[in-house]
Order: C-alpha cells, then structure tokens, then sequence
C-alpha cells in the first residue's frame, strides 16, 4: 500500500484522521477539515530506551530548591496590560495576543517593545511577517521616543528567527503573526493548522530553553477564536484578547488563559494620532458625552474583574407599528430584557410590553451581570413615562421575578466607585443598606429600595 503524504485536520482544535470527516469527533465542530501534507519533522527521531543522553535532559527537582528571582516579571510599562498578565511578563513566558484586524495589536506590541527597550533596558526583537520594514518605521514615527536596544526584523522563517534569536540574544520577542510564520519540518502552507500548530511548538521550546519572552499575535476567525486550532491555546502560558468597536477609539484587552494570574481582569486603552494611551479611569471616560436632561439615560456601575466601571444605560421605549413589538439589546443578556419588560408590566401595571423596547449600554462594552437590572428597568420606565433621571443618581441591583431588588456582590466598591466620580445619590438594594449605617460618605446619600415600586418613587420624586 502506498504511504499516505497527507492527512487530515480539523481548522478548531487539530484533531487529525487519515480521511475527510464531516464532523470532528474531537470538538463537534462541522465542515472543518483540511487535507495537509504530512512529512515527519527532520531529526525528530522516537526515544529509544537506551538514548540515556538526550540533549536536554532534566532532572527532577524538590519544589524548596526551585529558586524565584525578584526580577522574574518584566513590567512593560502599561500599569493596566501588567495588571492583567499578573504583575507584568514572566520571564521565559510564551502570551499570544488574538484580536481582529486593525484592532491595534501591532502598535501596542511595538509600543510594549519600546517601553521595554527604554525604561527596563532590556534587549527586543521585533520579527513581522506582515508589514515591511518601511510600515514599522512609519508607525514607529507616530508613537516615537524608539530608543535603546530594539532591532526589528522582516522574517517568516522559524528556523531562522530561532536562529538570530541564539545569536542576537534579545530578552524579549515579538512574533507579529504566528499566521504568516512557517517551519522548514512542515510541507504546509503558512496559516494551516499543522504550520501553526509545528511553528509555535518550536516558539514555545526556544522560551522555556532560553528563558526569553515572547509575544505572539494571532489573527482571529469570523466567531472570535484565535484561527488555526485550540492546540495553540493550550501551549502558550498566556491568551489575551484584544477588542472594540474599530469605529470607536475605545479597546479593552482581557486574558481569556493566564497560568500566572487572573483572567478577570481588564486593560483599557484609547487609540488616538500617536498611537495607544492606557486609560487609567475608564469610568470617567464612559461617562463623558453623556446628555444632559434627557430621559431613559441611567447610569449603573458594573464589574469588569476586580474592578468597577460606572457605565451609562440608555433605554427607549416607542410605540411599535408591528403588532409584535421589537426588542433590542446592545451590549446586554436579549432574554434578560424581555424577562425585565414582562416585570415592569406584571409589578407596575405598566403596560409597556406592547411598545418597541430598545436598550444600549455605551462604550461597546458588554456586561453579563445581574446587577444591572434596575438600572435598565429604570430606563426603560424613564424612557416610558419621560421622566428624566437625575444625573447626580448611580442605580444598581438585580431584580427578581416579583419586582423585588436583590442584593449584589461587590456593592461597597461600586458605592466608592460612585462616590470617587461625585455621584450624590445611591439607588441599590436595601440588604446593603446595614454595612454602611456607621460609615462617613460625605454628601453622598444612600438610598435603599426593596422593590421595584419602590425605586419608581424616587424616580417620580
Ligand atoms: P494595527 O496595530 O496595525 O492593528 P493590528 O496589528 O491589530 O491589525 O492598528 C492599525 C490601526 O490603528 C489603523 O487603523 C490605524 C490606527 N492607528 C491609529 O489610529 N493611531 C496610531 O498612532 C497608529 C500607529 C495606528
Ligand atoms: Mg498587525
């Protein structure tokens, strides 16, 4: 029989098989197969038993002889892009950065390679498959101040940037893509499943071996995933994503994997004419541009990680010219705003669930917390009734099936939230009302509601 020079791959997760399948066994996705040339790897030969030498042997260590060194995180610069890899890059760290086209993952790299060269001293290369050497220098001239030792280098051979990488020696690495990259021990075309999935593997080794940070920016698929497949997030310590409306200015980074901190947090950034700025206090900027004076306009503060933003809820209510009114939530559960609407009309006799029910939160952030609830119950009655809602209120609280506001998690950093950007009046749930009795909030006034009758009141106040 003839030996097979190809096989099969899935596109999501790497899953091979000898022929073309219509479902993946391995991750259920369809229609993802690709037929790959297969080669075996030069010199990756099978261990033999008696292969007592291998090159990289290792031996086994107590955990009390492992030895941390103080100098293990690299900060880059970006207090916020620290916090979320955990108190900066760990040496010998392998992090892929995924986000869309244009999104700016080339200038935050080249902008963390420059901070790196400058304020750390340490030794960067910069390796693009994507853009030649005169569109790095052109970018490099919008967010200027390059000094120090940062090299750049137009390359898409692994082998060879393994190779300049033992000879130049750099400390940091970025690989600007990992789609464009390919590897001599693969017959594949650069992109496909098995390049990426061979080119990172040789990436991961030469971090760990070399004790080098590296970068790597991943392009992402239609659905959001990294493309090529989910192997590639299994291998690397680190994935952020990178995201935002292109047509705003506003990007948020989070990391969806980190083996040496938290995914909870969240980096904001604001693009502008020099390139990427950190937004130290991203509620003051959600807040700007809010109107003034008009109704269905709430602003509600919900959690982005460990951390709290002060975000403006918009809702409108009109009258529908369907005889099935239309709902739509941006940046918001859609089930949960029809669950908050048949609410309002069942507690409140308001007869609100034949009119069109819009609700936005701004910023294009997307907030999946309960806590949220009253704030868009009380736009959406703003909005009805047109009453506006004061703008020195900040309302939070889950709302139960019988009207009734529950208590949240994180309500005393939400109040201090509120309280740091000058809100007078807290509308919240009642249950949080006893741990700030003995509390000195200055001129800000707490106001408790069981229910959403309740917090209607005030709003009619
Ligand atoms: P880029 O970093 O090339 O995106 P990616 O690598 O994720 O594809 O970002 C390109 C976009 O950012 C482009 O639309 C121009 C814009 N930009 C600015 O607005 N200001 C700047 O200073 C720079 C360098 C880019
Ligand atoms: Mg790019």
């Amino acid at each position: 029989m003839a030996k097979a020079t190809s096989k099969f791959f899935c596109k999501e997760c790497g899953y091979e098989s000898a022929k073309w399948l219509g479902q993946c066994p391995g991750c259920r996705a369809w229609n993802s197969f690709v037929e790959e040339p297969i080669t075996p790897a030069a010199g990756s030969k099978p261990f033999s038993k008696n292969s007592s030498s291998h090159p990289t042997r290792q031996k086994p260590v107590l955990i009390n002889e492992i030895e941390l060194q103080k100098e293990d995180r690299i900060p880059t610069g970006f207090k916020e892009l620290d916090r979320v890899l955990g108190g900066g890059i760990v040496v010998g760290s392998l992090v892929l950065l995924g986000g869309d086209p244009g999104i700016g993952k080339s200038t935050l790299l080249l902008e963390v390679s420059r901070n790196l060269a400058a304020e750390s001293q340490k030794s960067v290369l910069y390796v693009s498959g994507e853009e030649s050497l005169k569109q790095i220098k052109m970018r490099a001239e919008r967010i200027s101040n390059i000094t120090g030792d940062l090299k750049f280098m137009t390359e898409t051979n692994i082998e060879n940037i393994v190779e300049t990488v033992r000879e130049e020696n750099p400390q940091f690495v970025v690989i600007d893509s990992i789609q464009t990259m390919y590897t001599d021990s693969v017959t594949a075309a650069p992109g496909s499943v098995s390049q990426v999935r061979e080119s990172s593997a040789q990436l991961l080794r030469l971090a760990k071996e070399n004790g080098i940070a590296i970068f790597i920016v991943g392009h992402v698929t239609k659905d959001g995933n990294v493309a090529g497949p989910k192997i590639l997030e299994h291998m690397v310590d680190v994935v952020l994503y990178f995201e935002g409306e292109s047509s705003g200015s506003l990007r948020i980074m989070h990391g969806q994997k980190n083996r040496f901190g938290s995914t909870n947090e969240i980096a904001v950034f604001e693009m502008d004419g020099d390139g990427l700025h950190e937004v130290t206090n991203p509620s003051e900027l959600l807040l700007s541009g809010r109107p003034v004076g008009a109704s269905g306009s709430v602003v509600s503060c919900g959690m982005e990680g460990t951390r709290p933003l002060l975000i403006e809820i918009q809702g409108l209510v009109v009258q529908s010219a369907f005889n099935l009114p239309r709902r739509t939530a941006n940046g918001f559960d859609y089930n949960r705003l029809n669950m908050l609407i048949a609410i309002i009309e069942r507690r409140l006799n308001l007869e609100i669930g034949k009119y069109d029910a819009y609700v936005n939160i701004t910023g294009g952030l997307r907030i999946a917390e309960p806590s949220m609830d009253l704030g868009i119950v009380m736009a959406l009655i703003s909005s009805y009734m047109n009453i506006e809602v004061s703008d020195d209120i900040m309302i939070f609280g889950e709302v139960g099936l019988s009207g009734e506001v529950r208590a949240v998690s994180n309500a005393e950093q939400r109040i201090e939230e509120a309280i740091r950007l000058g809100f007078n009046k807290i509308v919240m749930p009642a249950y949080h009302l006893k741990r700030f009795n003995d509390r000195n909030l200055k001129d800000c006034q707490l106001i408790p509601v069981r229910n959403i009758r309740e917090a209607l009141q005030i709003l009619k106040k």
